[in-house]
């Protein structure tokens, strides 16, 4: 059991997602600390029965703490990380610093649970429309080695943190009282607009958010070989990214087959009929930890594809839930060894 745990970035969106998780899933720790930035110190923050005041994120601050759990921006953690570690603690971030860094182990829980023995100090959890789709594409690898994928994101405001959904909010205001109004997190105005832009420009043609789709794909699913061709949408959803799928197989799948692999793997859930118009959407899957599947199809211009959409809650499953469940793997781990 780890006595001290810290939770960095505990007044953004995943950190209070992650609050929440602590206490619904009654994660072992005897004490907690909050950490985050200037802006935040004093802040007082219900946690289960406990009120606990946000103290400044420092090097002192890691005195006596065992784990940690953090979710602030890259250039944070690109710093704090090392002052963790240096205190004794074991750290699991999820900001893209650490992820390709060859000795963080990349880990989502379902998929590559046993690289988390193999860490220097910090693990990192992925990049959220990475984490629902290697859920999906797990099963399909395992059975029938996953070769190519093409997918489309439609990404909520929330993964651009607090501040992505505060400019969602303002611009529907604004847009419908006709008033324009200059976007600060995005690139344009995100009410009633898809936005075919998520992170920087950074190699042929492609962004940041969709490279990211590309490397953590192949670390985690330990393929260098997989070829992922990703297009990143931002869209006026508050919470669930939405991806659709196209994904080729050395051995030629049935759609059916591919809905039995969903079933059986752990956690999805498939919402899959058509006729009766059930389908995974973000508003149902808002506070769920499942990766939700849904129109499986066989992909009708080629061979060896399979076409489905799925959805997942970005703060959940794709930041916070995976999170804490790569904690729990590290104390399930300690507790068997
Ligand atoms: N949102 C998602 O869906 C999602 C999914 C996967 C991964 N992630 C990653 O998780 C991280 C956090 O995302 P978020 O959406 O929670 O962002 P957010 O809502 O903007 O929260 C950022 C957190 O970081 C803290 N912070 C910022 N600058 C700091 C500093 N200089 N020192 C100490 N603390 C500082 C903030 O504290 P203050 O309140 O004091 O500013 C806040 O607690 C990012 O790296 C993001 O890429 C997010």
């Amino acid at each position: 059991m780890y006595e001290t745990i810290a939770l960095v970035g505990a007044t953004g969106a995943v950190g209070r997602i992650v609050l929440d998780q602590l206490v619904q899933r009654q994660f072992p720790y005897k004490r907690l600390k909050l950490l985050a930035s200037q802006r935040s110190v004093g802040t007082e923050i219900r946690v289960g029965d406990e009120t606990i005041k946000v103290e400044l994120l420092e090097p002192s601050a890691f005195k006596g703490v065992d784990l940690v759990i953090a979710s602030t921006p890259d250039e944070v953690s690109a710093e704090f990380a090392q002052w963790a570690v240096d205190a004794g603690a074991v750290v699991v971030d999820e900001s893209a610093y650490w992820r390709m860094d060859p000795s963080v182990p990349l880990v989502v829980p379902e998929v590559n649970p046993e690289a988390v023995k193999h860490h220097s100090g910090i693990i990192a959890s992925p990049n959220c429309s990475t984490t629902q789709m290697v859920v999906a594409l797990a099963p399909l690898h395992k059975a029938a080695v996953v070769k190519r994928v093409v997918v489309s994101t439609y990404q909520a405001t929330s993964g651009a943190g607090i501040a992505g959904n505060e400019e969602l909010r303002d611009s529907v205001r604004r847009s419908l009282a006709g008033q324009t109004h200059p976007p600060k997190t995005f690139a344009h105005p995100i009410a009633f607009n898809l936005i075919p832009q998520i992170g920087s420009e950074k190699q042929d043609g492609y962004t940041s958010e969709e490279m990211k789709m590309v490397y953590e794909t192949r670390k985690i699913l330990g393929d260098d070989s997989i070829q992922v061709c990703p297009t990143c949408v931002r869209v006026p959803v508050m919470i669930g990214h939405s991806e659709s799928i196209l994904v080729e197989t050395e051995r030629p799948l049935t759609a059916m087959e591919a809905t039995e692999l969903f079933r059986g793997a752990e956690g999805i859930t498939v919402v899959d009929d058509l006729a009766a118009k059930q389908y995974p959407m973000p508003r149902d899957c808002d506070g769920k930890d499942d990766v939700f599947v849904g129109r499986i199809r066989h992909d009708i211009s080629g061979p060896n594809g399979i076409a489905f959409w799925c959805v997942s809650d970005n703060l959940r499953k794709g930041a916070a839930t995976n999170a804490i469940q790569i904690a729990e793997l590290l104390v399930r781990n300690a507790a068997n060894a």
